[in-house]
């Protein structure tokens, strides 16, 4: 029976889900995955390990998964990087800032790649992302909430790239779909003045599909994710990777692609 489970859990335990102090709870339901921050006495602060799990996560998602829903437990989606990050203790096992300077650039460089890899995955052409925020979404937090496709968010939403403020850059995959949703000109507004973009705004500048009361976010990713199991799944991998490939290509490039991504639709459904 726990053999069963672990199966339609792809695989993982709830040891191995809750492993290493990582704050994130991951949970298969057919073709849905949830992913929960789950250290809400601390707003979901993350570290290195809750960077870790989500990589093992997207390399481990069962192939049955189609939408993916990321969400934080409790008031905050993420206040952003575990401040012991900033302190000369750091974060017991991992470490922290003035450790990492003392590091070589090659080393630390690896480090923070390893820790994109939680966000990258979430992009895949097989899957949809749903960011379900409510509450703070600060630093790696809204960058979190960035790495996904869609964002679903409360009326109490508060975004925030702190990173500036604090004399770093946002490293955690955040900068590029920022610009490409909300253009160069508000990206550098966002990021480089640190403020805070409450729900009537991230609505209005791209950041955000749909705001709903704070109540209501469960049943709002709910019908979203109903709405995006409607389609065909391999037909929604192919458009998805042409909607992706858009901003790269010339229309008579792109209108190829569409040619060659349908003629494999048309031999996969009546060949
Ligand atoms: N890292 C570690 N602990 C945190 C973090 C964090 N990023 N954010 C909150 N906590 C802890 C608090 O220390 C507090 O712990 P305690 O109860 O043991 O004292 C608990 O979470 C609750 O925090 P409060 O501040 O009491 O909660 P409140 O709802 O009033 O405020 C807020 C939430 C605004 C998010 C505030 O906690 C905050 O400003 N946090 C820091 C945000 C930040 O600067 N993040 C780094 C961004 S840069 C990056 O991510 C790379």
């Amino acid at each position: 029976m726990a053999e069963a489970q672990a199966q339609q859990r792809g695989g993982y335990t709830d040891e191995d889900s809750a492993s290493a102090g990582s704050g994130v709870r991951f949970e298969v339901d057919g073709e849905i995955a949830t992913i929960a921050l789950d250290r809400p006495e601390k707003r979901n602060a993350q570290t290195f390990a809750t960077w870790s799990e989500l990589a093992r996560i997207g390399e481990n998602l069962p192939e049955q998964v189609r939408v993916v829903v990321v969400k934080g437990e409790g008031p905050s989606f993420s206040a952003g990087i575990d401040l012991r990050m900033f302190t000369a203790e750091g974060v017991p096992g991992q470490g922290s800032f003035s450790s990492a300077a003392k590091s070589d650039d090659a080393g630390f460089e690896q480090r923070i790649r390893q820790a994109q890899a939680g966000f990258l995955w979430l992009r895949r052409p097989e899957i949809v992302s749903i960011a379900a925020v409510q509450g703070h979404a600060i630093g790696a937090g809204f960058q979190l909430a960035l790495a996904c496709d869609l964002r679903i968010v409360a009326e109490d939403v508060s975004f925030c790239m702190k990173e500036p403020a604090l004399g770093l850059v946002p490293d955690l995959t955040g900068t590029k779909p920022l610009v490409e949703l909300v253009g160069l000109a508000k990206a550098i507004d966002i990021c480089l003045t640190a403020r805070t973009v409450h729900a009537d705004e991230a609505m209005r500048i791209g950041l955000a599909e749909r705001v709903v009361a704070g109540g209501d976010l469960e049943q709002a990713v709910q019908e979203k994710v109903a709405q995006l199991l409607s389609t065909h799944r391999d037909a929604a991998a192919a458009t998805k990777r042409l909607l992706q490939g858009a901003g790269g290509r010339t229309l008579e490039e792109q209108s190829l692609a569409e040619g060659r991504e349908q003629a494999a639709r048309i031999k996969a459904l009546f060949g």
